[in-house]
């Protein structure tokens, strides 16, 4: 089939119309849809979609197996008969809250602090405000590329701690966070730059939200270092911003990109999103993929 494709940016993003997920999703058609959003450099939105929660997860489910009440830290703003659903919403009836208001105000890479991290978030768009309420995507690809070759050769030895303990004073800070929440997502360790496993680039692979230090400098090296990456990484030429539609459907790549969803539309209207989540494989170094 020839899908209607379209880059958005130069950095990152792209759009496919005239695809009803709804009809079901052939693996001939996921194929092309998988090598679409490769093609992407990690954002393909596919726009007016009709879809069930059923649907929604099914189709997810292709990218890999979702995570659940084990693959979230936070548990309570999953979708109470379909836990492969997390809820994002600014929304509260009958004095119940809808989804996590404000979720992801942060840069991050979606589990970043897993061992296995998040590859593709499926965030469905319910319910938009009239404006406002953006998402900002960062292309690590071209963020890693933009680097001298001795800065990449420099990073590249480097592993860094993802840490969901760092998220307490920064994006969860509105959250209430347990010591058993904080026991089941402990520190993990990821290089600071991974061959992407489907296209075979390089990308960073840090991010301000969730990434405490890098491995085997002093604190005030770590902070230098992980400062200069992530001022590096959210330059705009590196960004592509998502101005929402209702029924959008957007598949990102967290292995290649880092997001941040603009919390400006307080007053202005509900914003409802569902968001399934493949999770992906264990971060490989360039060294590392290269000897497997
Ligand atoms: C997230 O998954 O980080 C939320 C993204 C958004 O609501 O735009």
């Amino acid at each position: 089939m020839k899908i209607d494709y379209r880059p958005l940016c130069p950095a990152l993003g792209a759009e496919v119309r005239g695809l009803d997920l709804s009809a079901g999703v052939s693996d001939e058609l996921f194929g092309e849809i998988r090598d679409l959003w490769n093609q992407s450099n990690g954002v393909l939105v596919i726009r007016d979609q009709q879809i069930s929660e059923e649907q929604h997860i099914a189709f997810s489910r292709k990218f890999g197996e979702l995570h659940t009440l084990q693959g979230h830290t936070v548990t309570k703003y999953l979708h109470p008969e379909h836990p492969e659903i997390y809820r994002v919403s600014n929304k509260v009836m009958n004095g119940k809250p809808q989804g996590r208001k404000g979720a992801g105000t942060y840069w991050h890479s979606d589990q970043s602090y897993e061992r296995t991290p998040a590859m593709a978030s499926v965030l469905y768009a319910l319910e938009i405000p009239p404006y406002g309420g953006d998402t900002i995507y960062a292309g690590m690809y071209k963020a890693y590329d933009a680097l001298s070759e001795t800065m990449k050769a420099f990073l590249e030895g480097l592993e860094a701690v993802h840490d969901f303990a760092v998220a307490q004073t920064g994006g969860f800070r509105n959250e209430k966070i347990t010591a058993e929440q904080l026991d089941k997502a402990p520190p993990m360790t990821h290089p600071v730059v991974r061959t992407h496993p489907e296209t075979g680039r390089k990308c960073l692979f840090v991010n301000p939200g969730f990434t405490s230090h890098i491995v085997g400098v002093s604190k005030e090296e770590s902070s230098a270092i992980l400062n200069f990456l992530f001022q590096h990484c959210t330059r705009p030429d590196f960004h592509y911003r998502h101005v929402w539609q209702l029924n959008d459907l957007v598949i990102w790549d967290n292995r290649c990109t880092m997001h941040y969803a603009v919390m400006d539309y307080e007053g202005l209207g509900d914003r409802l999103m569902h968001r399934c989540t493949a999770i992906g494989e264990v971060p490989k170094s360039p060294q590392a993929a290269e000897a497997a």
